[in-house]
């Protein structure tokens, strides 16, 4: 009677899959949003280049990766080949600059663990963060985006959780809760652990691209256009994976012991990595491993009280997704 019950439970979820495709359809931006975003991007450099005439302008976060719903601010890096710069000075200086030429709300934060200016153009109503000379996010952005040509499920799969988590107020990391780029390696690693895989380990594969930042060595193999039928032995849908990974961060992650590591492809121990206990501020409650910067954690931001938020938003969506008449609604509904 279980597994009756159990195979029930399965075609109910099931339904679920076109309305999920739809979320996903309608949450991919349109064309006039990336042509905007271009003219904005074109205006930017432009400014730039007069003042840094050999500074490189890079897109990184989830407008240069398939991850992006649509209004999302865009992320851009400052590329200033020169090292010994003093970030802060530059980001006031840009700021000036950004501020002469009529963009709004213009701030400099420079005391961030990532130093930024903030900025929004009136033209086109686009709001941006630009830092300064951080080539790792640019990587680990190229490697996101990789992941996302292998198999389109991990679109889907981010859109959905990515809609989910903002919808419901926990992808707030100055509250406590997790960054995109959190969410995206969770559903990563969510489906290089599905049997048969859907995802495969790229780190763990020979590198055919590599590239040292601040004496990390950044490696992995990007022909994935070689991988294109990787995750094809397995067939589950959207709904099913979408309701296997809040079931996963609500009753089957090991949170006491284990981290996730899209590094390796696989789950390691706290222990290994000496993230047992509370260190200054990082409290290890939830880990998971930057994939090149290994000694960060993102789940640092996540303290005694937003950890307990995070997981029973996780049951919640598992528990909607099983047994609620209408879970497109509730699922997404604002906290
Ligand atoms: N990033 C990082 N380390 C973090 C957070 C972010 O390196 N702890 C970098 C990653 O390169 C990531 C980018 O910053 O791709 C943007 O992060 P985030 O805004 O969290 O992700 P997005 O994909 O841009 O999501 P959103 O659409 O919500 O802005
Ligand atoms: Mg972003």
């Amino acid at each position: 009677r279980t597994y009756k019950r159990q195979m029930q439970c399965r075609s109910d979820i099931e339904r679920l899959n076109a309305p999920f495709l739809a979320i996903v359809e309608s949450l991919i931006p349109a064309e006039e949003e990336k042509a905007k975003q271009k003219q904005f991007l074109t205006l930017l450099k432009k400014l730039i280049s007069k003042e840094w005439p050999e500074a490189q302008l890079f897109l990184y976060g989830s407008c240069a990766n398939s991850f992006e719903l649509s209004n999302s601010d865009i992320d851009l890096c400052l590329a200033i080949g020169d090292s010994d710069i003093n970030k802060s000075e530059v980001l006031l200086k840009l700021a000036d600059i950004l501020q002469s030429d009529n963009l709004q709300n213009v701030q400099a934060l420079t005391r961030a663990r990532v130093p930024i200016v903030k900025l929004m153009d009136p033209a086109t109503g686009i709001s941006c963060d630009i830092c300064i000379n951080n080539v790792l996010a640019v990587v680990n952005t190229r490697l996101l985006g990789d992941y996302a040509r292998i198999d389109a499920r991990l679109q889907q799969l981010a859109f959905i959780v990515k809609h989910w988590a903002k919808s419901r107020g926990v992808n707030e990391t100055y509250q406590g809760t997790l960054s995109s780029y959190a969410y995206v390696l969770m559903c990563i690693h969510f489906l290089q652990q599905r049997k048969p895989a859907i995802l495969p380990c790229l780190q763990g594969m020979e590198p055919t691209y590599c590239v040292t930042i601040d004496d990390m060595e950044c490696a992995y193999f990007d022909q994935v256009e070689k991988l294109y039928d990787f995750g094809s032995r397995n067939r589950e849908t959207i709904a099913l994976l979408a309701w296997e990974f809040f079931n996963y961060w609500a009753y089957r992650h090991d949170y006491t012991d284990t981290v996730i590591s899209v590094r390796t492809g696989n789950i390691i121990s706290k222990r290994a990595k000496d993230w047992t206990r509370r260190v200054g501020n990082d409290r290890h409650l939830i880990c998971i491993e930057d994939p090149f910067e290994t000694s960060h954690d993102l789940g640092r931001v996540v303290d005694k009280y937003s950890i307990r938020v995070l997981r029973e938003e996780f049951e919640r969506a598992a528990d909607i997704m099983q047994n609620d008449p209408n879970p497109c609604v509730k699922l997404f509904e604002p906290y």
